[in-house]
């Protein structure tokens, strides 16, 4: 099985949690993970049709995705929307920015959007929102609360070793376990899927 990671990342950030990501995929027995930088040069469109899973990440700048990775969205729309290549692939996705908040949603629900329009299966967050209460903590999983994907926190004068804070790159970890696990859970129904031509 191949989890794909597509993400981009201006100061290193969100890189790290693309590896947390990665990582977590890894967690689950005979399960690849790719990273696949945007900022890299070409893309390897070969790599994502074989993909069972594509994670998108990307840091909010402006309170929306990075223009790097939109111009991998408009470009995936000649190399695989046109045939609905990546259709029944699960999709997930996570974003990082400078404010606790930040407008991180909008990026969230762009790249959603973009999984359902190539027809891809969305999974997001099965966690309760961690840090909301007075016994709860910054370490928790989950503290920023977000269910339709993964949202990161990297405080703007810290550089990508110290930031974001490790409960986040523990949540994206989750994330890139859970995406994984479905993998699992979904591939006899893939195959069949495939087989019948859908
Ligand atoms: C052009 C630009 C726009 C940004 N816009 C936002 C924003 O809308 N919301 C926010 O919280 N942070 C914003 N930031 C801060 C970044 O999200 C933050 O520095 C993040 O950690 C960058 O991730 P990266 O190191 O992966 O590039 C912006 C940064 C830049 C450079």
């Amino acid at each position: 099985m191949l989890v794909s990671i597509v993400y981009d990342s201006g100061y290193g950030h969100t890189a790290r949690v693309a590896e947390a990501t990665a990582q977590g995929v890894r967690e689950v027995e005979a399960t690849e993970a790719r990273l696949i930088a945007v900022s890299d040069g070409p893309v390897d469109w070969e790599a994502l049709e074989k993909s069972d899973a594509i994670v998108f990440g990307s840091p909010t700048y402006n309170g929306m995705i990075s223009a790097r990775l939109k111009q991998f969205f408009e470009e995936s729309t000649k190399t695989a929307w046109t045939e609905l290549k990546w259709r029944n692939k699960i999709a997930a996705g996570f974003t990082n920015s400078g404010a606790q908040h930040g407008d991180k949603l909008n990026s969230l629900v762009s790249m959603a959007l973009f999984a359902a329009q190539h027809g891809m299966i969305w999974v997001g967050l099965d966690l309760m929102p961690g840090n909301n209460s007075s016994t709860s903590s910054p370490d928790d999983l989950n503290r920023l609360g977000s269910w339709l994907g993964v949202m990161t926190h990297a405080n703007v004068d810290q550089a990508p070793d110290v930031a974001p804070p490790d409960s986040d790159l523990r949540t994206a970890q989750y994330l890139g376990r859970r995406v994984a696990q479905i993998v699992r859970q979904f591939q006899p129904a893939q195959s069949a899927l495939s087989n019948q031509g859908a």
